[in-house]
C-alpha cells in the first residue's frame, strides 16, 4: 500500500502533525486509543497550552530551537481551534489552560481535524521493520496479526519519549533516530517528584505548603507537597528537570520573605505567645512540629533575640535537602534529553541528513516546564512537520 506520510504514534503531535500533512497521511500506533496521555493528563482536563508559553520554558541542547515552531504556530492558535470546537476551558494558574469538561475533548477535537483532513489512523499497529530508498520510506507493519508493507514518501516519528511505559512509551523514536545516523542526547526522567532513601517525609506525607523550590539553575515558587517517598507537588516537579544525581536542592518555606518582620512584630506585641505556637500561624502546624528539634523553636516570642530569630527565618528560608533520587520513568511526565536538535530543521522538524525524514513532539530534545508548555510543543511541532509536508 502507498501513502504520501506514514507518521508514528498518534499522541499531540502525531496527530497534529496528520491534520495538516495534506492527504494520503497513515498514522499508526500500537495502543487501543489515540492521544492517552492527552486522556490523563491535567487530572482528566488537560493543560492543553499556556497563555504565557516562550522559548524561555523550555530545556534543550540548543535553546533557539524551538522558537521558530513556536512562533509559527502559538498557544492562540491552538486555543482558537479549541475554541473553534466549542470547547470550553479556564485558566487555572500561571496562564495553564484546562478543559471545563473532560481531556477527552481534545482527543477528540484532534481526531475530528485528522478526519477533516483525510488521514487514516490504525490502531493496535506495530512496525516490525523500517527502511529506505532515495525517494521512499518502506514500512512493514503489524496489524491485526497480518504484515503489511507500505511506502510513504515522508517519515515522521512521533512516539513520544519514555516517561509512563505502562502506557505504552518506548524508545522507538531513539531508536529510528539511531537507524538514520541521528545522535540522541542523554534522556532522564523530568518533571517527577524526588525521593530520598529515608523517607525522612513520611510522617508529613500529603502536606502541601507554598514554597521557593531551587537547584543551583533554576527556582519555582509554587506547591511543595511531602510525599511518603519524598517531595513532589509543581515546585519539585519544575525542579527535577533541572537537578542533578549529588545535588542539593534548597526549600524556602517563607519565599514572600515576610516572616521575619511578622515575627518581631508579635514579638512586640503578644511576647508570651510560644515561639512554635506563632510559627504556627505561618506554617502547617505539622511542619513547625517536625522541624522544632533543628530550629530549636522551644521558648516564647520575647525569649528571642533579633539574631535569634534572623537565624531561624534563614534557616525556613534555605532548608537545604539532598534527594537520592526521583520516582524515575514510571511517574515522570516526560523524557528530558531526546533526539538531537542539530541533525533537524528547526522550521520544519526534518533531518538535515535524511531527506522527507521527520521527528516531532516529546522524542525531540525539547522539554517543557511544567503548565501545559509540552503540549505546546507538541502542537508547534507537529503543525511545523505537516506545514512542510
Ligand atoms: P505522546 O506520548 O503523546 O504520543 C506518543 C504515541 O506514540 C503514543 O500514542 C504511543 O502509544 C505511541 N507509541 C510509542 N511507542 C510506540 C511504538 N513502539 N509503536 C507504535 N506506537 C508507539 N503536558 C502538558 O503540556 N500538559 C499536561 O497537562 C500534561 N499532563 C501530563 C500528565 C501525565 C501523567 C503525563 C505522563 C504527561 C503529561 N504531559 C502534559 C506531557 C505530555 O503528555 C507529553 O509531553 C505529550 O503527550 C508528548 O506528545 P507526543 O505526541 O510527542 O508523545
Amino acid at each position: 500500500m502507498q501513502f504520501n506520510t506514514l507518521i508514528l504514534g498518534a499522541g499531540a503531535a502525531g496527530m497534529m502533525c496528520a491534520a495538516h500533512a495534506g492527504p494520503g497521511a497513515l498514522v499508526i500506533d500500537h495502543a487501543k486509543a489515540p492521544g492517552e496521555k492527552i486522556r490523563i493528563s491535567g487530572g482528566g482536563r488537560c493543560n492543553f497550552t499556556n497563555m504565557y508559553a516562550g522559548p524561555e520554558n523550555f530545556l534543550s541542547g540548543n535553546p533557539h530551537f524551538c522558537k521558530s515552531a513556536l512562533s509559527r504556530y502559538t498557544q492562540w492558535d491552538f486555543i482558537d481551534l479549541v475554541a473553534q470546537h466549542g470547547i470550553a476551558y479556564h485558566e487555572k494558574t500561571l496562564g495553564q489552560l484546562f478543559c471545563d469538561g473532560k481531556s477527552t475533548q481534545i482527543v477528540q477535537m484532534l481526531r475530528d481535524e485528522m478526519a477533516r483532513a483525510r488521514a487514516e489512523l490504525w490502531l493496535q499497529t506495530t512496525l516490525a521493520d523500517l527502511s529506505h530508498d532515495e525517494s521512499h520510506f518502506t514500512a512493514t507493519l503489524m496489524r491485526d496479526g497480518q504484515r503489511v508493507d507500505i511506502t510513504a514518501r515522508h517519515l515522521v516519528v512521533a512516539t513520544g519519549g519514555k516517561s509512563i511505559p505502562k502506557m505504552g512509551a518506548t524508545g522507538l523514536a531513539y531508536d529510528i533516530a539511531k537507524q538514520f545516523g541521528h545522535s540522541v542526547t542523554e534522556t532522564r526522567p523530568a518533571l517527577v517528584p524526588l525521593t530520598f532513601s529515608d523517607q525522612p517525609f513520611a510522617s508529613l506525607s500529603g502536606l502541601s505548603v507554598p514554597a521557593r523550590a531551587s537547584t543551583p539553575k533554576a527556582s519555582f515558587d509554587e506547591a511543595v507537597l511531602f510525599t511518603h517517598r519524598g517531595l513532589s507537588g509543581p515546585a519539585i516537579l519544575q525542579i527535577s528537570s533541572f537537578w542533578r544525581d549529588g545535588q542539593d536542592i534548597t526549600i524556602d518555606l517563607d519565599p514572600r520573605g515576610a516572616l521575619l518582620a511578622a515575627l518581631r512584630a508579635q514579638r512586640q506585641q503578644a511576647g508570651r505567645r510560644n515561639l512554635s505556637t506563632e510559627l504556627g500561624h505561618h506554617l502547617p502546624a505539622r511542619l513547625v512540629d517536625y522541624l522544632a528539634p533543628t530550629l530549636r523553636t522551644s521558648g516564647n516570642l520575647a525569649d528571642q533575640s533579633d539574631a535569634a530569630l534572623t537565624t531561624l527565618t534563614d534557616n525556613l528560608r534555605h532548608w537545604t535537602l539532598r534527594p537520592t533520587g526521583s520516582e524515575g520513568y514510571r511517574t515522570a511526565e516526560v523524557t528530558l534529553g531526546g533526539i538531537d536538535t542539530d541533525g533537524l530543521s528547526s522550521r520544519s522538524m526534518m533531518s538535515q541528513t535524511v531527506p522527507n525524514l521527520y521527528f516531532i513532539g516529546e522524542a525531540v530534545d525539547v522539554t517543557g516546564w511544567l503548565g501545559g508548555y509540552n503540549f505546546q510543543w507538541a502542537w508547534s511541532s507537529g503543525w511545523a512537520a505537516g506545514q512542510a509536508i
